[in-house]
């Protein structure tokens, strides 16, 4: 099939998922030799207009998982704002080397419903967003070689297809399985949903830039110690803040943290599929 553009299209709080797609999507432009362009969807002023992809565009989709899932406030956006008339797609998914469980099928079910046809897919294990001992430098230099060749491939069975594919194969459960319940480190389900970021008052001083990067338009810059809205625990507060004064003290979020920091320090590898 004759591709002429490719876009990597992503949401990425705290940028993995946007190394990652932005790489498979430039490997893949340079191998089929056409133009590669950006779309990031992670602030609500880049979710405002729908898109609309043609027969000749490949979109590398990337968004990372969430409790083994397509973030599930990301997904009626995804639902939304992205359709296709034919166009071909590679739904990729970070994870933060626990597991992606349901996250790539998910993704690559709803593709297929807006119109995408999906030609292959990525579960690419990365660091994770709640703790600096959870799979630190990934994706290193050994996941690096493996995503591009993947990309390569990629590339080529496209440039192969001569009739729309079948949807890819991923792994996942389909239908697609419940979220995964985090758990504490007494092994009972760690109940945060309502924790939010708090303020070290005396480093903050009040620059604005957590409220710029919250992808749920949730703090408020004229007092950045005020979280208005709904938090998805996405941590791009605490981890764009240049003076380090944000951060979660919510006991049952902090256990679950620990209870990853002990159960899941060990490789997870990345996945590829191409069929
Ligand atoms: C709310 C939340 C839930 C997460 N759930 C999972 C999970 O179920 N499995 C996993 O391996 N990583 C999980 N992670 C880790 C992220 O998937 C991982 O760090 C990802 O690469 C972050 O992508 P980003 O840098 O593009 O925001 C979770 C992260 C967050 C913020």
């Amino acid at each position: 099939m004759k591709i002429q553009k490719v876009t990597a299209v992503y949401y990425s709080a705290t940028g993995n998922t946007k190394q990652v797609t932005e790489s498979i999507a430039r490997r893949i432009g340079e191998t089929l030799g056409v133009p590669v362009a950006a779309d990031d969807f992670t602030l609500p002023q880049n979710r405002k207009e729908e898109r609309h992809y043609g027969k000749e565009e490949l979109v590398v989709f990337g968004t990372p998982v969430y409790a083994g899932r397509v973030p599930n406030k990301m997904l009626p956006e995804v639902q939304r704002l992205f359709h296709a008339d034919g166009a071909l797609a590679i739904p990729v998914v970070t994870f933060g080397n626990r597991n992606f469980d349901n996250g790539l099928i998910e993704l690559r079910g709803e593709l297929e419903k807006n119109g995408f046809h999906t030609v292959a897919g990525a579960g690419v294990a990365a660091s994770h967003v709640f703790s600096d001992q959870i799979a630190p430098g990934r994706p290193d230099e050994a996941d690096w070689k493996a995503i591009e060749s993947f990309a390569v491939s990629a590339a080529e069975r496209i440039n192969k297809l001569e009739e729309i594919p079948a949807p890819v194969t991923v792994r996942g459960d389909d239908p697609v399985g419940p979220y995964y319940t985090p758990l504490g480190l007494d092994g009972k389900p760690a109940v945060f949903l309502k924790a939010k970021p708090l303020t070290r008052a005396e480093l903050c001083d009040g620059c604005g830039i957590c409220a710029r990067v919250c992808p749920m338009g949730s703090i408020d810059a004229a007092n950045p110690a005020s979280v208005t809205g709904i938090c998805i625990k996405c941590q791009a507060c605490v981890k764009e803040c240049p003076r380090q004064a944000k951060y979660f003290d919510d006991p049952a979020f902090l256990s679950h943290v620990a209870m990853l920091e002990k159960n899941y320090t060990r490789r997870a590898e990345p996945e590829f599929f191409l069929s």
